[in-house]
């Protein structure tokens, strides 16, 4: 096969820009060969279940799928009834960046909140949770958070507990995106359980691709009476893999010899290292905390487009000038030191 790719060149886009990572590929030769019962009845599937338990406790059951918008829109439909929404921030993933698959596959209604860094809180969830039993509002059923958030912050656990015991007061249940799990975990140095089912988070997204997943990730119900019908909504959704073994295959490395942790504390730290290195640079402002493998800066707009030129990575908001830049399992330090002297460099031009 012909090497179409510079495998050197490493950008600050996102971290699912990263391949894969080698003990994930490994675990994916190893499943290979040899038939399996397909659709999930497979033995790695089986020995996922008891990987997703010893993480998040007795209770947990997981149901891979092919991606994160995905693991969502599944979770959310077999939260809710017909006439019940999910309460999200306005920043929310399943709002601004799914193509509006909640609303327009899933049939979900989102009722939003505007937040100052990404998070909601049991009073901004209030602007939301009201109008119980007034049949013209679609009734508030799920509150719907994301750690990491969008905009690079982390919820606490206490924070995430003080969310799931309000919610529940109202009756509502708690979902929570963690396509970054790994990452919030890492950066506060808390077991996965910690922000999930300690905290009393209902269902889970759990994202593998970001921290060095081929693809998968997972809807992980912690509380059995939660959510009904996964196994066919997963399917009714298109999200039932026929060859499943190898996505729970690398599911099982990621969870195994702490393989996650260490892919996130990379990552994470390089988004220190980075955000250290430009932060004084006259020009550049870091306006949000740098809690994950996220960072914020706002730049003069000319610099970023040379910049852009020389790295991958997004204008997060064209009115300020506002840029992101992610960082993945594989940034190295010398990415960081390489990308942060070019700026400087683009900055003095
Ligand atoms: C917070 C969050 N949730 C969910 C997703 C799911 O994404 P995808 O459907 O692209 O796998 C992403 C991807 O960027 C994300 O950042």
């Amino acid at each position: 096969m012909t090497v179409r790719h510079d495998p050197r060149l490493k950008g600050f886009a996102s971290d699912n820009y990263a391949g894969v990572h080698p003990e994930i590929l490994q675990a994916i030769a190893d499943a290979n060969g040899g038939h399996q019962t397909s659709y999930g009845d497979d033995v790695y599937t089986e020995a996922l279940q008891e990987v997703f338990r010893r993480h998040f406790g007795d209770t947990a059951r997981a149901w891979p799928v092919f991606n994160g918008t995905a693991a969502n829109v599944v979770s959310l439909r077999a939260m809710t009834a017909h006439w019940e929404a999910v309460v999200c921030a306005e920043t929310a993933h399943i709002n601004t960046d799914e193509g509006g698959a909640p609303e327009v596959a899933g049939g979900i209604k989102l009722l939003t909140v505007p937040t100052p860094d990404g998070k909601l809180t049991p009073e901004l969830i209030d602007r939301q949770a009201w109008g119980f039993g007034d049949v013209h509002r679609a009734q508030p059923k799920v509150v719907s958070i994301s750690n990491t958030t969008e905009l690079g912050t982390v919820y606490t656990p206490g924070e995430i507990a003080a969310i799931c015991a309000h919610a529940h007061d109202l009756g509502l249940l708690v979902h929570l995106d963690g396509s970054r799990l790994t990452n919030a975990a890492a950066a506060l140095d808390v077991p996965l359980r910690a922000l999930t089912t300690d905290a009393g988070v209902d269902v889970l997204s759990f994202g593998g691709t970001k921290i060095g997943l081929l693809y998968g990730e997972a809807v992980v119900v912690l509380n059995p009476g939660a959510a009904t019908g996964v196994d066919y909504i997963r399917k009714t959704f298109m999200q039932l893999s026929s060859k499943m073994r190898f996505v729970s295959a690398q599911f099982e490395a990621l969870l195994t010899d702490d393989l996650w942790l260490r892919n996130a504390r990379r990552a994470n730290a390089m988004g220190r290292r980075l955000a250290e290195a430009v932060r004084d640079l006259p020009g550049v402002e870091v306006p949000r905390p740098v809690e994950a493998n996220a960072v914020f800066a706002i730049l003069p707009k000319d610099v970023t487009a040379r910049l852009q030129k020389r790295f991958r990575f997004y204008t997060w908001d064209e009115s300020t000038g506002e840029v992101r830049w992610m960082c993945a399992w594989d940034t190295t330090e010398d990415d960081v030191d390489a990308f942060a002297a070019a700026l400087a460099e683009e900055l003095g031009a």
